[in-house]
């Protein structure tokens, strides 16, 4: 058989009965029914029954036959026939046919299984074992058996479909796709970098990228005007489920445009993405600024396809009796709260009292909470009697209260304390409550960021430091006006998840060595990191901007994986170990030696600083 006369099992229907086809593929399962055996084959494509009938067939090859074991690799030659009536299979989607086999031929042996990859019954209605239970550990020890499982199969089909249309997209749209150095310089993203050392260059390291940042720029000042990169980046940072130390960004940079052409450029490119996972979104998607994302949900990644947004009561207290109130106020905090509507039958006074205000309030970071029901058009609490009538009236206005409702309130002398707080209440009641929508996605872009915020002994760039802030006459000395400056960035976020982020940019020197003294970075330090930068920029380097996607979150996202370990083929495992290769590993001594490794222990210098 040439390739060319193959068959796929999957693509088998009607039109093929009678058909002589020539198969190839892994046994996914088989079934014994006295002497006819049948077997699940399957391919990239699908699954197909092949039945092998000991009256129809030689010794020989219904021997080979018997002996057949799950994920043995075969080839198969068989007739095509219309499945008899109450026999068909539509757990699969060859369902209505299956292949009377002529001959078969073991292509490779299979050890027995870690763990089950058949995913598709042989009966209908019949269960199977899945691998969804099996330990993530094992899974991706055997990823190669992992990758056969019809889901993982089609998550990698997605990923390389969505990865097809969004380089189809850019292509349209004169973008031009350009490849970076992985082996590189630090480039600062807020994560440690990976290190690779130079056996070259002895005690000297090369960085791997972070994010193509300084590269894509430099692509501008190069007159390439519409980059874009399906970019792999290194972060050496505490994991989590949507966090990878190696990942994937949609990488692009624009020269002569604005942020309108980047809202409007990636709002058509999600909107096509999404679709591909049968999911509807609407352009343009809304926007909103940083400060109202923290006032209203107190997270710069809202999710906003529920409600529960937060509502300034501080001025209904100005002249409380309440005492905690008073003193609150008085300390120049400030009190906001949230209706959650028409929840009161599943959050009775108990309930309310004993574990939102003494358990979970206290464990976000909150000394207490104030709650009222509204009962009969009145307020119903603990502590209602200490509110005045005037009080409880603006209350019920302001909250626009209705029977059924309860209100919570979080005061506190740090206003960010009480976004905080309220942000991570938001959260726990509408997942408590079931308050979010089940398969609705909510795409939102958050803007002017702060280009800075404050560290324990000092301030870093809440982006990256090539951000372009709103003004550029500030002074790179004072802290307060430091802390006061707005950025022209934007992250898009969809369902509380940030998917991508990136800036109009700085584009002339004075303004970037600015930000680096705004940011404590001595003359030298500068020079050695980003002199090269700098000079760059000297050279007419053109207005410009632009975003990176996460990859994998957004692949993620669109097929609905709790983890996008699930999107990616060979993953990091959640301590950013590889348990197929078991990376990383110890090197052998020379291996050091040739690098120049070895001279850095013990207090050595390298490059004028001290490593140990
Ligand atoms: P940023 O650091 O926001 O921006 O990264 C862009 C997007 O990359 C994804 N991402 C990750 N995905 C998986 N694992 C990780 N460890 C991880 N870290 C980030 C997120 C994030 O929104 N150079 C800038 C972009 C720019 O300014 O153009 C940058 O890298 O989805």
């Amino acid at each position: 058989m040439t390739y060319k006369e193959r068959s796929d099992c999957g693509q088998l229907s009607l039109p093929n009965v009678d058909n002589t086809v020539r198969l190839r593929g892994w046994v996914d399962a088989f079934r014994d029914h006295g002497d006819v055996l049948f077997i699940h084959l399957r391919d990239r494509s699908g699954i197909v029954q092949v039945v092998f009938n000991p009256e129809f067939l030689s010794s020989d090859v219904y021997n080979r036959a018997v002996s057949l074991r799950n994920e043995c690799c075969v080839a198969v030659t068989g007739r095509v026939v219309k499945r008899a009536e109450d026999t068909e299979n539509s757990n699969i989607e060859t369902g209505e046919i299956e292949v009377i086999a002529s001959d078969i031929t073991i292509l490779n042996e299979s050890l027995t299984l870690p763990f089950p990859i058949s995913e598709k019954a042989m009966v209908m209605g019949a269960a199977v074992a899945s691998a969804g239970s099996v330990g993530e550990d094992i899974r991706l020890k055997y990823r190669y058996l992992d990758l056969r499982r019809p889901t993982m199969q089609d998550h990698l089909m997605k990923r390389d479909q969505i990865m097809r249309c969004v380089r189809d997209y850019l292509h349209e749209s004169r973008f031009v796709e350009v490849e970076t150095p992985i082996l590189t310089k630090s480039t600062p993203e807020g994560a440690r970098d990976y290190l690779v050392p130079s056996r070259v260059n002895q005690q000297h390291f090369y960085a791997l990228p972070q994010s193509p940042q300084l590269f894509k720029q430099l692509l501008m000042v190069g007159g390439l005007e519409r980059y874009f990169q399906i970019a792999r980046c290194f972060r050496d940072e505490d994991l989590r489920p949507n966090r990878q130390p190696e990942f994937s960004q949609l990488d692009l940079e624009a020269s002569f445009i604005d942020d309108e052409f980047i809202y409007e450029l990636m709002e058509e490119l999600i909107v096509r993405i999404f679709t591909i996972g049968d999911i509807t979104l609407k352009k343009p998607f809304p926007r909103m600024t940083w400060q109202e994302a923290m006032d209203t949900m107190g997270t710069d990644r809202p999710d906003i396809s529920f409600g529960l947004r937060f509502i300034e009561a501080t001025d209904i207290f100005e002249s409380t009796n309440y005492g905690i109130f008073r003193q609150i106020l008085k300390q120049g905090g400030c009190i906001r709260g949230i209706n959650i509507k028409g929840q009161s039958a599943k959050l009775s006074k108990n309930v309310l009292q004993n574990e939102y205000a003494k358990q979970i309030v206290p464990s976000f970071g909150a000394k207490g909470m104030t709650w009222m029901r509204v009962v009969k058009g009145n307020l119903e609490s603990n502590i209602v009697q200490f509110f005045s009538q005037d009080e409880q009236n603006r209350i019920k206005e302001r909250f626009q209260a209705e029977d059924g409702d309860v209100i919570i309130m979080i005061a506190d002398q740090l206003h960010r304390n009480v976004n905080d707080v309220l942000g991570l209440l938001r959260l726990h009641i509408a997942n408590s409550l079931n308050l979010i929508p089940l398969n609705e996605y909510a795409p939102i872009w958050i803007t002017d960021f702060p280009l800075f915020e404050a560290t324990g002994n000092g301030i870093t760039s809440n982006h990256h430091p090539f951000t372009a802030p709103h003004r550029t006459d500030f002074n790179p000395d004072d802290g307060e006006e430091l802390l006061s400056l707005r950025s022209r960035a934007y992250d898009l976020v969809i369902n509380g998840e940030e998917l991508g982020g990136g800036s109009i940019r700085i584009n002339e020197r004075h303004t970037q060595e600015k930000i680096f003294q705004a940011l404590r970075l001595s003359e030298e330090d500068v020079e050695e990191k980003f002199g090269f930068f700098l000079h760059a920029l000297e050279y007419g380097a053109p207005p410009h901007g632009g975003i990176a996607l996460g990859m994998d979150r957004v692949i993620s996202m669109v097929l609905g994986t709790s983890s996008i370990r699930e999107v990616i083929a060979f993953p990091k495992n959640r301590n950013a170990y590889c348990p197929l290769t078991n990376a990383p590993s110890p090197v052998v001594y020379k291996q050091l030696a040739e690098l120049g490794l070895l001279d850095m222990r013990g207090g050595r210098w390298a490059q004028g600083k001290k490593v140990m």
